[in-house]
């Protein structure tokens, strides 16, 4: 039992998924103090956290800690870069709150446009100030996007019902993406010079911090509103307080240097102040502790990690990638027969794969054993292979087949002495999705590798997939989708079956003596 540690107020929808799926010993515990439940439980394996600060003394307290998972967008309250270096995987839940975040930043600027804060409390106290909270309208402004993540692309897609124009900047979101969106990309200055109200949405780090100074205030509109819903580290407060009363800015804050009680050092600067809300609510909140639950188990037994904020995962790859290459290897290991020892993998990666291939072979080991440590780099992927007896061959690819990015791995196992076993499959990422196009010689399959899958292969002859079928039924599991290809020249077919729920071993034996099957197998990609 993996032991999972959560020592914040988080949904229990969690520990929920965690105990459903089995395998982890989960303590949550909201009330005791983070150094508390550290010391009762220094066997954790997992950490998942809000805004608690992970440090080094933390991290040192812990030394089963394989994975922090940051239930939230930012991860500037983790020292990931120690964590790094300990060999511990930092991941968080990009988007989970995003609604929250964007709802809550519309809020404060329609607040503040229309007085609600303090005329709310003016009415109660007996006055008719109607002339003093005269307010402003959001629509015909415009409003600058700093960062179009998760978040900030959500904040575009909603405004666009307030009839305002929408300015953007981010490092990497390109030109195609933004026009879909309905965003002006610009650069960091002429957003700041052009904007209403400029809403921060970029993380905290060494890149960001105090990015948004004087150079920036001071070229914003009189009058005009800055909304930090993101860090309080990425502006900078001196200068914010120097500007401020020059350009009759309107400051609306939800983001302090630490999350807690106490006197507030923007107090005389902001004029609406909030606890962190950004993310508070009910929706949010299960949501996070859903992904983090999830995206935990996906790691576990896949090696996913698409989240992993702290290892180098190269730039421009597409994750996807690294899912696909863990599912081909799955499949591929099932195909092989799991009772026949492994000899020999042999990959090849195509289109702009190639670069990538180094970094590939984790997640394809990740899938021959669970125990597989997925912090390692390459050269401990291959040792790790070595010791397990499988040569590992990286092809040349043949370019003149003029294969998009996909990918083919070939599995070579010992069934006796002198006799091997081989098994091959090809596959791709389409649309987002992956996709399994070749199961040994079965070509064109284009199968989404999700869920319980039956594989079998036998001699072509009519009446067979009924057959297959009549028995899958007979025992209640209903089938979902369905390949069958014909491959005349080994007169053979595949029937390929997928289902919604596991097929005994022994109902897979009972099918593949019925049809004589060359291939059966059952597994869950
Ligand atoms: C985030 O980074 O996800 C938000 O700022 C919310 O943080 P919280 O989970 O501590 O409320």
């Amino acid at each position: 039992m993996k032991k999972v540690l959560i020592p914040t107020k988080l949904d229990p929808m969690a520990r929920t998924v965690l105990e459903e799926h089995g395998g982890y010993h989960v303590v949550q515990d909201e009330e005791k103090s983070l150094d508390e439940l550290i010391e009762a439980h220094s066997d954790t394996y997992v950490l998942i956290v809000r805004s608690e600060r992970i440090t080094k003394e933390v991290i040192d307290s812990l030394p089963s800690l394989k994975v922090i998972i940051r239930a939230g967008a930012g991860y500037n309250t983790i020292d990931t870069k120690y964590a790094r270096q300990k060999g511990i995987d930092v991941m968080n839940t990009p988007g989970a709150n995003a609604n929250a975040v964007v709802e809550l930043a519309i809020a404060m600027m329609l607040a503040d446009a229309r007085h609600v804060i303090k005329a709310d409390p003016s009415v109660r106290s007996g006055q008719w100030e109607k002339k003093k909270f005269m307010g402003r309208e959001l629509a015909g402004k415009t409003i600058g996007v700093m960062g179009l993540g998760a978040i900030g692309k959500l904040l575009v897609r909603r405004l666009r019902g307030f009839d305002v124009r929408v300015l953007g900047y981010d490092p990497v979101l390109g030109g195609d993406r933004a026009r879909d969106l309905g965003v002006e990309l610009v650069e960091i200055p002429t957003l700041f010079e052009q904007s209403d109200y400029v809403s921060l949405h970029i993380p905290e780090n060494d890149q960001t911090r105090n990015m948004i100074d004087a150079s920036l205030l001071g070229l914003m509109k009189v009058g005009a509103t800055l909304i930090n819903t993101s860090r309080s580290g990425v502006i900078n407060e001196e200068d914010l307080r120097r500007i401020k009363p020059e350009r009759k800015l309107r400051f609306l804050n939800d983001v302090y240097p630490k999350d807690e009680a106490g006197p507030k050092s923007v107090a005389d600067i902001a004029d609406v102040m909030l606890p962190h809300l950004g993310a508070s609510t009910r929706e949010a909140n299960v949501n996070a502790a859903r992904r983090a639950a999830e995206q935990l188990i996906e790691y576990d037994e896949k090696g996913i990690s698409s989240y992993v904020v702290n290892r180098d995962i190269p730039a421009g790859l597409d994750e996807a990638f690294g899912e696909l290459s863990n599912t081909l290897a799955r499949l591929c290991r099932h195909a092989l027969g799991r009772e026949v020892p492994l000899k020999l993998i042999e990959t090849s990666f195509y289109g702009s794969l190639k670069p990538y291939s180094k970094w590939l072979i984790l997640p394809i080991t990740a899938a021959l054993n669970k125990d597989f440590d997925r912090t390692m780099d390459y050269a401990a992927a291959l040792l790790y292979l070595k010791e397990m007896g499988v040569e590992y061959i990286d092809r040349e690819t043949d370019e003149s087949k003029g294969y998009n990015n996909s990918i083919t791995i070939d599995m070579t196992g010992h069934v006796s002495r002198d006799e091997f076993r081989h098994a091959s499959v090809r596959g791709t990422v389409a649309e987002g999705n992956l996709m399994i196009s070749r199961i040994n010689d079965f070509d064109k399959l284009y199968f989404e590798p999700k869920g319980h899958c039956v594989v079998f292969t036998y001699r072509d002859r009519p009446g067979v997939l009924g057959r297959i079928a009549a028995s899958i039924a007979g025992e209640g599991i209903n089938i979902d989708d369905v390949r069958n290809p014909h491959n005349t020249k080994a007169d053979q077919s595949l029937a390929l079956l997928k289902v919604n729920k596991a097929v005994p071993r022994d109902l897979v034996d009972r099918i593949a003596q019925d049809i004589e099957a060359h291939l059966a197998f059952h597994v869950e990609l």
